[in-house]
């Protein structure tokens, strides 16, 4: 049962956002159509420090005020701006949300929960979470096999080299001025306007092939033993779970 006070009209959800490329903008499209479809659902986002700086690179941070517009329950909180200790994660024990979904949850992440670890503002959510018996769901990067990640964008220094502009587009163009030799992954927002300004094709988002490691598999398993935690293997996953709760 959902454990807030409120009506299942205002079915209260926290979603926790990790640092990984992984899975990201299908979990932000899962919760956009979940909002989309439920707009009297309200969604509270607990954003770790990594996951602020991804969502940024991959030109996602500023979209996420179409799923929180900042009211009451509705917030976005980044815990570069929350204290140690996550003091807004009590809520969890205040019965104010229904659920928390994690996702996509990195390897750092699921490693920490499986050893009861709560140091960052979505393994504390998870924490609390569980002691205030609200359920939760994570959809974890790492299952087994190899996954295919989107990486941000970056500056191919061979093709760069065969050439000598006198100016370098993507530098004057870039709105952030994130460009020197190298992209400033961490004042890039993922517009993307460089890639279409360098004449040469020098510049490049695309996918890598990542082997899952052994440790990343055993961890995710126990996730899925954990008391209180339901392990999603897709962000899509997030809304036939929301309409379980709906209709618990
Ligand atoms: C562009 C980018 C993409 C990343 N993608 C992943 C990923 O898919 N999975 C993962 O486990 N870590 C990924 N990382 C590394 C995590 O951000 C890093 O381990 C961080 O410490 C995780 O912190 P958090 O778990 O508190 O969010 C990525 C890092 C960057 C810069």
């Amino acid at each position: 049962m959902p454990h807030s006070t409120t009506t299942i009209m205002h079915l209260n959800l926290a979603w926790a956002i990790t640092g990984a490329g992984h899975h990201l903008s299908e979990s932000y499209d899962a919760f956009k159509k979940l909002k989309k479809d439920n707009p009297q659902i309200r969604i509270t986002i607990f954003a770790s420090q990594s996951a602020e700086e991804v969502l940024r690179m991959y030109g996602l941070f500023d979209e996420l005020k179409t799923i929180a517009n900042g009211e009451y329950l509705e917030e976005i909180f980044l815990e570069s701006e929350q204290g140690r200790s996550s003091p807004k994660v009590g809520r969890f024990l205040l019965n104010k949300y229904d659920a928390l979904f994690v996702m996509p949850a990195t390897s750092n992440t699921v490693a920490k929960i499986v050893h009861g670890i709560a140091d960052s503002l979505p393994t504390n959510a998870v924490s609390q979470a569980v002691k205030g018996g609200i359920p939760v769901y994570i959809v974890p990067v790492d299952i087994e096999g190899r996954i295919l990640s989107r990486m941000p964008y970056t500056i191919d220094r061979e093709i760069c080299a065969q050439h000598t502009c006198p100016i370098c587009m993507p530098a004057e163009q870039c709105p952030e001025h994130a460009i020197e030799t190298q992209i400033d992954l961490l004042r890039c927002t993922g517009c993307g306007e460089c890639v279409a300004a360098c004449p040469h094709g020098a510049i490049r988002g695309g996918y890598a092939e990542i082997k899952v490691r052994d440790v990343d598999m055993r961890n995710t398993m126990q996730l899925g033993e954990m008391e209180g935690i339901t392990v999603l293997r897709h962000p899509g996953a997030v809304l036939s779970a929301v309409s379980d709760l709906i209709s618990a």
